[in-house]
């Protein structure tokens, strides 16, 4: 049977972050409580000519460029921060790369899960037609409200994932176990713009999930705990990560070794929640930051988004992969950000939404080659500079 996977990945974070000891400074609390108790450094935060689609075009705009973009026949658009209730945010990005017309462009939605869901559809169409290839991208900006306990779990970002034949980064395997429960653990009505959330019932959940992924996996005959040569986990925050990982060593009896999944939590850290594309900035931040030769290697993936769905599968690691990542490109767009004053962070957090249809022009701040440049008769008008 022929393999199929992923075949490159790449991800945009904006330039703009807030770092967690600012906001722990405005809240009056020990910044330990976010460094160490849940795990993270810094919030990214997109400007206000920055939304889902120019973070997923930027991210995309890297594997796209030296493809032959005829063979992309899909682009499968994972986001739970969308745009428009019909339009499928991927169409805005199929334009702004110049994509061929002969394509579809579909969007999918389950909370943190819907970059998984994307990933499995693709490799099933291109398992039937191996001679085409998916643009899987997954985009979102987390916003809870401010002042909320969820606030220090914000973040964006987009990944870009081309899924083909005969990968030469992953190749998915199709052995996988899911779980699903009707839970509220998080979920946004359509009036709202920021989720409700019952924050400590749904680290127990994603927890519960966990168990309940990794129970199907085992029964339809996936490979021993012991085989793994890293793990890596949905990161609303890293300390989830930590939590989830010393769960599943304990249902497999084994030691819970912090190092099988440490260079899959480097970029969270300093990104924060995104959701669907979470599971895949661990994945490139384990790619990007093991020493060890993974060469023929399977890694342990869990997705997981509120609601609930939940997966575990695996990906074995293609050798010669090295050659493919773009951890240079990555590291730098972590490197050159700019951190906010908190005063800056609330101005960007308040992102212009007329609603009655009147223009807003955005002012020039992303750092990228897309820009949202204006809202006008409640069209959203992109440009690439
Ligand atoms: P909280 O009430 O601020 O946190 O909310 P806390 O008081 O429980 O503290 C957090 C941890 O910091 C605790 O450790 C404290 O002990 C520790 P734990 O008991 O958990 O091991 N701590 C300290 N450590 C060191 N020094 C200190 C200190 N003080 C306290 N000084 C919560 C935390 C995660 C609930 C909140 O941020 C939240 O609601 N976040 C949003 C929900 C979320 O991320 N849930 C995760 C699972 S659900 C999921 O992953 C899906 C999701 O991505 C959405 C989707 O699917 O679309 C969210």
């Amino acid at each position: 049977m022929t393999k199929v996977g992923i075949d490159k990945i790449s991800f945009y974070v904006p330039k703009h972050y807030i770092a967690l000891s600012t906001l722990a400074e405005k809240q009056g609390i020990d910044p330990e409580k976010y460094s160490r108790g849940i795990g993270q450094n810094k919030i990214a935060m997109p400007s206000h000519d920055e939304d889902v689609v120019t973070l997923a075009a930027e991210a995309a705009a890297k594997i796209v460029a030296e493809e032959d973009a005829a063979k992309i026949d899909t682009v499968l658009f994972a986001t739970e921060s969308g745009i428009d209730q019909s339009k499928a945010a991927g169409v805005y990005v199929h334009e702004l790369l110049k994509l061929p017309q002969r394509c579809r462009v579909v969007e999918l939605k389950h909370a943190c899960y819907s970059g998984t869901a994307a990933l499995q559809l693709a490799c099933g169409h291109v398992t039937r037609k191996p001679d085409r290839k998916v643009l899987v991208i997954a985009s979102d900006v987390s916003r809870y409200d401010l002042a909320s306990p969820a606030e220090a779990t914000q973040g964006c970002g987009a990944v870009a994932m081309l899924v083909s034949a005969n990968p030469r980064l992953l190749e998915i395997e199709a052995t996988s176990g899911c779980h699903t429960e009707d839970i509220m653990d998080f979920w946004r009505p359509n009036y709202r713009k920021t989720p409700l959330v019952d924050g400590k019932f749904s680290t127990i959940k994603y927890l519960n999930a966990l168990s309940g992924s990794w129970e199907d996996y085992a029964q339809q005959g996936g490979r021993d705990f012991n085989e793994m040569a890293q793990f890596c986990y949905h990161l609303p925050f890293t300390m989830m990560g930590v939590k989830a990982h010393r769960k599943l060593s304990s249902i497999n009896k084994a030691q819970n070794d912090q190092g099988l999944i440490e260079p899959g939590m480097i970029y969270n850290r300093e990104v924060g929640n995104c959701y669907a594309a979470s599971l895949y900035l661990s994945l490139a931040s384990m790619l990007d930051n093991m020493d060890a030769d993974l060469s023929g290697r399977p890694v342990g993936l869990f997705s997981y988004g509120s609601g609930a769905v939940a997966e575990f599968f695996t990906a074995v690691v293609q050798p010669g992969y090295r050659d493919r990542l773009f951890r240079e490109h990555h590291r730098s767009l972590l490197e050159d950000r700019t951190a906010l004053s908190y005063e800056d962070y609330e101005a960007m957090w308040h992102t212009p939404d007329p609603q009655d249809g009147t223009s807003h022009i955005m002012p020039n701040a992303a750092r990228g080659q897309f820009r949202l440049t204006h809202i006008d008769e409640h069209k959203r008008h992109y440009a690439a500079a």
